[in-house]
């Protein structure tokens, strides 16, 4: 761990290195008790700034020697540095030597040891765990790499780029050699050395070249490689149709590891994934998995370009390649869905989740920007905004200069800075610059205000429709509250996509006074100033405006719409997103009112109607239906609140699960008998819209079994649970059984462990299926949280492994309000304890755990001051690491 007290680093103070290093020849000694690395540095001095000492970074590392052309030099450690004050010359070669422990990094940062053998994580500041460098991105190098190891234990030994050569050695020992002909930042090296086998295919691209893809993963594990090696070819296939953008690489791997904190990495080359993103067979991974895996295999790919061939100039411009990947993943996964409807089930997703984890971020006390102004560990800024709103920022951008200019627009980013570590500014201006005179390069300046300032604005429209005129004149304005560091916000360019709908539902003009008539009946309207009124004419009928269409700018709406306007659009939108949207807020709005007063909730029949009538629709897709029929989760309710109880709002969700699962009893029968998928499994996006409606269904007749005491569905679900072909009708069927609190769950998770023990993914399933269970209302409830208590002293259970450790933990304490937010603060309890202990060995993940607590002043009491206080006694502990320590204190600041 950096020693001395957490530094404020600013993207204000940026300066470029003292000096460049051109060259790395790195020689590696594995072994897990003390792997030795040799290394030579080819060094020129940065001439533009003024003489200066030579501060390589280091971490949790013992030096050897140092050498300069060969000579002994004099220098000197401080802490996290080595500092070489006088070295010889503008250039020179440095010769390192010094040891790292695998065995003992817990991290998972650096070179570390998981079961199968020696694996690196180096972003953001790994690359200094394993020698000295000077550890940030625009210090590119070409690597050159020997690797030497025990070939029995470690019989596969891969770095970036080709292999050079390999052989034998003495004393049962073999080595390789690679070499990167691309320059790249320390961030993306990497080494794998481990017991694995590879899935292997060779493509040949339309340029002509051939390729070596690899999927490198555990013996007994080759089986569940088959769907990450076809999203692989998808995504090579993609990114040269869509942008142009060709594999460069002759070898291309991927490697699969248990342990590890994130869900991939994308060395150059030789991407490392995360088992989670990588097996995946229709006997062990659910639909969902397997989505999971193509989106994450597409991200890492796609990073290739963005990220790799163009990377970052520095960590505050992280949104420059995750904000974009992301876009780019999301893209290719939409485009992969197939049909129009298919690709709004996708989009819907990826909102929901934007709303869920990014929304309440930017109003919490770590809300940043997208592209952030200072932080105190990197690590706690891969976050959802610079990821998912950085998304959004770029998906903007797309809006506002058309699908084909934004193509343009990375085609001039790259003759532009390719090869370069570059900032978000150089992206928007490029994408500007190709597009000249488009909404985006007129407005450039104001438009970047969406990288530079944290929190969610507030559009808020009012229309007022005008009889005898025929005109509709739609108001538009813009606020934006305060956020930690930003009091006052300027205004952002929010593009609009809307249309106007009739009473009946028919689509009407979206024409302006002044303007042409036209047939179109969607547009894309620009507010770029805090308020702008617009008059739309020829309209015959008073208008319900459909704004905001496909989510067409990260926001809050308040349109004001009446339940009747809703309806409107939940049954006639053209927008499936809006038509989501419509149904989502006709069932908050209600849960919001049952969750403020004390009477019994429930939702009115016109609303359960219109449910009932979306359900029953023939022309829409089973997936669009789940996600209509599918109420919003408690976590999201409590943050419509200004403090919240999450008893009450638990009590809300669970009665109006009920009401659904009884008035729409016929309903779940039909869609049950209707969407049973009788083909050969295949994870497309129509059967899983089937599989996950009827999951939805099942759910529902055997909770209103359990409500009436009738044992056929209850029997009905254990049957499916035993006979499903795949897991995503298995889980679903337990998942059934467990969240109604039938009596068959225990039999069936029983069964369940027995048939999957040797699985980890699986266990992980296991586990999480038991943590995010509903408490039961009544003189049963805290039965959930005893439960999970009790697993955490389950053999299987290990706070060392990240996905077992989120698997319990992360979804009781992120996705389980109603256990977790206990009045004896029992959970709070469990946190500090957990958090403690998780950051003594593995800080990233303890500072990710820590977040689950920072919206503690949303809570209402008892529960505020119970957290309020677990966070200060986290805070005052001495030893905390700087991930931990910037989330509690943030916290305890709000
Ligand atoms: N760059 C990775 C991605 O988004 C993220 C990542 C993987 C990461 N492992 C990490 C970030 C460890 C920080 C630390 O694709
Ligand atoms: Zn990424």
């Amino acid at each position: 761990m950096r020693e001395g007290p957490a530094l404020t680093i600013r993207r204000a103070d940026y300066t470029e290195p003292a000096y460049w290093i051109r060259n790395v020849e790195l020689t590696f000694d594995l072994d897990p008790a003390k792997t030795i690395v040799s290394s030579r540095l080819v060094i020129e001095r940065n001439l533009s700034l003024p003489p200066q000492p030579l501060k390589l970074h280091g971490e949790d590392i013992t030096l050897l020697r140092v050498q300069a052309n060969g000579e002994s030099v004099s220098f000197r450690q401080e802490p996290g540095l080595l500092v070489i004050d006088n070295p010889p010359g503008d250039n020179f070669t440095l010769d390192i030597r010094n040891t790292c422990c695998p065995d003992k990094n817990t991290q998972l940062s650096g070179l570390f040891s998981s079961d199968s053998g020696l694996f690196t994580q180096c972003e953001a500041e790994g690359f200094r765990r394993i020698t000295y460098f000077l550890d940030r991105p625009d210090v590119m190098a070409v690597y050159t790499v020997l690797l030497r190891a025990d070939k029995k234990r470690y019989p596969v030994l891969l770095s970036n780029g080709n292999l050079l050569e390999e052989g034998e050695l003495e004393g049962g020992r073999h080595y390789a050699k690679w070499h990167d002909p691309f320059r790249k930042p320390s961030y993306l090296f990497a080494v794998v050395a481990a017991d694995l086998v590879a899935r292997e295919q060779q493509i040949r691209t339309r340029s002509g070249r051939d390729h070596l893809l690899q999927v490198y993963v555990r013996r007994g594990d080759l089986d569940k490689t088959e769907h990450a090696m076809n999203s692989l070819i998808a995504s090579v296939v993609w990114d040269e149709a869509r942008f142009k953008l060709p594999l460069d690489l002759e070898r291309f791997m991927i490697v699969a590891v248990g342990d590890f904190n994130m869900g991939a990495m994308e060395n150059k080359g030789l991407n490392i994934f995360n088992t989670k993103f990588v097996l995946a067979s229709p006997a062990t991974a659910t639909d969902v998995d397997f989505a999971g895996v193509e989106s994450v295999v597409g991200h890492e790919y796609f990073h290739n370009w963005t990220g790799n061939r163009i990377t970052c100039r520095d960590w505050f411009q992280l949104s420059l390649k995750e904000g974009l990947t992301v876009f780019r993943d999301q893209e290719f996964s939409m485009d992969m869905a197939g049909g129009p409807s298919a690709k709004a089930v996708k989009r819907i997703e990826d909102v929901r989740g934007l709303r869920q984890v990014q929304f309440p971020e930017d109003a919490g006390p770590m809300a940043h920007p997208v592209r952030p102004d200072e932080y105190q560990a990197i690590n706690n800024f891969y976050t959802a905004t610079v990821y998912e709103k950085g998304a959004e920022v770029v998906r903007m951008m797309q809006t506002l200069v058309g699908r084909e200019g934004f193509e343009r627009g990375m085609t001039l980013y790259f003759q532009r800075h390719d090869g370069f570590a570059v900032t978000c500014d150089d992206f928007a201006q490029a994408i500007a610059d190709a597009n000249p005179g488009s909404m985006l390069s007129v407005r450039l300046d104001k438009f970047k205000n969406w990288y530079a300032q944290a929190g969610t604005p507030q559009l808020k429209a009012r229309g007022h429709y005008n009889a005898e005129q025929r005109s509709y004149t739609l108001t538009l304005a813009q606020t934006s509250q305060p956020s930690p560091g930003q009091a006052h916000k300027l205004p952002y360019v929010i593009p609009v996509q809307m249309g106007l709908l009739g009473p009946d539902g028919q689509a009407l003009p979206v024409q302006l006074e002044g303007e042409y008539p036209s047939s179109a009946t969607e547009r894309v309207l620009v507010l770029d100033e805090p308020s702008l009124s617009l008059t739309f004419v020829n309209i015959d009928v008073p208008p319900v405006p459909s704004l905001l269409r496909g989510f067409s700018a990260p926001v809050r709406l308040d349109d004001g719409l009446s339940n009747d306007e809703l309806l409107i659009l939940l049954k006639h939108d053209s927008d499936p997103f809006n038509r989501w949207e419509a149904g989502q807020r006709l069932v908050l709005s209600a849960m919001m009112a049952a969750t403020r007063s004390d009477a019994p909730p429930v939702l009115d029949a016109a609303i359960v109607e219109a449910l009932r009538s979306v359900l029953r629709d023939e022309t829409l897709d089973a997936a669009f239906k789940e996600l209509v029929l599918t109420l919003p989760n408690e976590r999201y309710v409590a943050e419509q609140f200004e403090v919240s109880d999450p008893q009450r709002i638990h009590v809300v969700h669970e009665a109006m699960r009920d009401q659904l699962a009884a008035e729409l009893h016929a309903d779940w029968l039909w869609a049950w008998d209707n969407h049973q998928v009788n083909e050969g499994y295949r994870p497309d996006a129509q059967q899983s819209g089937y599989r996950a409606l009827a999951n939805r269904a099942l759910a529902m007749l055997v909770r209103h079994a359990v409500a009436t005491g009738d044992e056929v569905w209850q029997g009905k679900a254990y049957g499916r649970f035993k006979t499903a072909g795949n897991m995503t009708e298995r889980l679903g069927a337990l998942q059934a059984l467990v969240e109604a609190h039938a009596a068959l769950a225990e039999p069936a998770l029983a069964r369940f462990y027995e048939m999957f023990k040797g699985e980890a993914l699986v266990i992980d399933k296991w586990f999480a299926l038991q943590a995010g269970a509903p408490e039961p209302i009544g003189p049963n409830a805290g039965r959930v949280f005893e439960r999970i208590q009790a697993l955490m002293k389950h053999p299987d259970f290990s706070l060392k492994n990240p996905n077992r450790a989120r698997s319990l933990i992360f979804t009781l304490m992120s996705a389980n309000p109603a256990a977790f937010h206990r009045a004896d603060a029992a959970g709070y309890a469990l946190w500090e304890s957990l958090v403690t202990d998780i950051d003594a060995a593995n800080p990233q993940l303890a500072s990710r755990l820590a977040r689950m607590m920072e919206r503690w002043r949303r809570l209402a009491e008892p529960w505020q001051s119970a957290a309020r206080d677990a966070l200060a006694r986290v805070a005052a502990q001495p030893n905390l690491s700087d991930d931990t320590r910037e989330v509690v204190s943030r916290a305890l600041e709000s």
